[in-house]
């Protein structure tokens, strides 16, 4: 019989005492994941290309127990990314979560898509995630043997996106897709590379959640199990499991927060 080990004594979801990074937090997604993680005791550095003060107040307000700190950053930009990772580590001492939720999402139709928008989506999801989890773990997780990354991704990386709504009133466009496609295979990647450091790497892929990004967007429910949009909360409460001790043996995995929108 195997010995069990025991990662988690007390409560297995309780975040206390980890410190936790969150990029696009300045709202939709990103602050309902910042809030979540301080919900569960964590201190919280609070990410976004625009000033994300409102949300560091939130915080503050509602868990004055806890450590919140904002930063401007661009995460498209290698020196500001390393720049404010080494920030986070000489205020609070250690690195334990990851979270790469900054993104951009261009809904123009196939034939009048530009470069600009193609650079501008694959370098935001996904060159932005990968700088910002190569900057975590070298240094400062592999120093410290421990730590766990969350990238969002989207359904649109499984799926393609929607099928209706292609005439770019609605629908993501391609770069979004192959943006949150590569964003989904770089978690896979990374997973392999790092778990013997002590690392694990995980992605949440939201269906259609209602936030400023998807203001105006028609989505057709028909084939979606549960027919209706997703909130931001919904996407907090699986980052903060994955960021738990509990989802301590959990590696490389997609799990999709859709309604049932993508199965199989
Ligand atoms: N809303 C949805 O239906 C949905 C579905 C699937 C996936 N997602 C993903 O969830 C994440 C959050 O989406 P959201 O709906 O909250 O969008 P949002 O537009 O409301 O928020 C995105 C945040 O990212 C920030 N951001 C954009 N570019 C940045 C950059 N270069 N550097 C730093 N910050 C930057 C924005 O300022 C904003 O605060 C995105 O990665 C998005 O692709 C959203």
């Amino acid at each position: 019989m195997s010995e069990s080990v025991q990662l988690f004594p007390g409560d297995p979801f309780d975040l206390t005492g980890k410190v936790a990074l969150v990029t696009g937090a300045a709202r939709g997604i990103g602050r309902s994941i910042a809030e979540s993680l301080a919900q569960r005791g964590a201190d919280v550095v609070v990410m976004d290309v625009v000033e994300p003060a409102d949300t560091v107040e939130v915080l503050r307000s509602a868990y004055p127990a806890a450590r919140f700190e904002g930063m401007t950053v661009d995460v498209r930009e290698r020196a500001q990314v390393e720049k404010v990772i080494a920030r986070t580590v000489d205020l609070f001492g250690h690195l334990d979560i990851v979270v790469n939720n900054a993104g951009t999402a261009s809904r123009t139709g196939l034939a009048e898509f530009t470069d600009e928008e193609w650079f501008r989506d694959l370098d935001t999801n996904l060159r932005g995630t990968f700088l910002f989890c190569q900057a975590a773990i070298h240094p400062f997780m592999e120093r410290q043997g421990t730590g766990t990354i969350i990238n969002i991704s989207s359904i649109s990386g499984i799926m393609g996106g929607p099928t209706s709504g292609g005439d770019g009133g609605g629908r993501s466009g391609p770069a979004y897709a192959a943006s949150k496609g590569g964003v989904i295979a770089l978690t896979k990647w990374l997973a392999k590379e790092v778990g013997g450091l002590g690392i694990t790497v995980n992605s949440v892929a939201p269906g259609p959640i209602a936030t400023p990004l998807t203001v105006g967007v028609a989505y057709d429910f028909d084939q979606q199990v549960l027919a209706r949009m997703g909130t931001p909360e919904e996407i907090g409460a699986a980052v903060a499991y994955l960021a738990s001790p509990g989802a301590a043996y959990v590696t490389g995995q997609v799990l999709r927060v859709c309604g049932g929108a993508a199965l199989g």
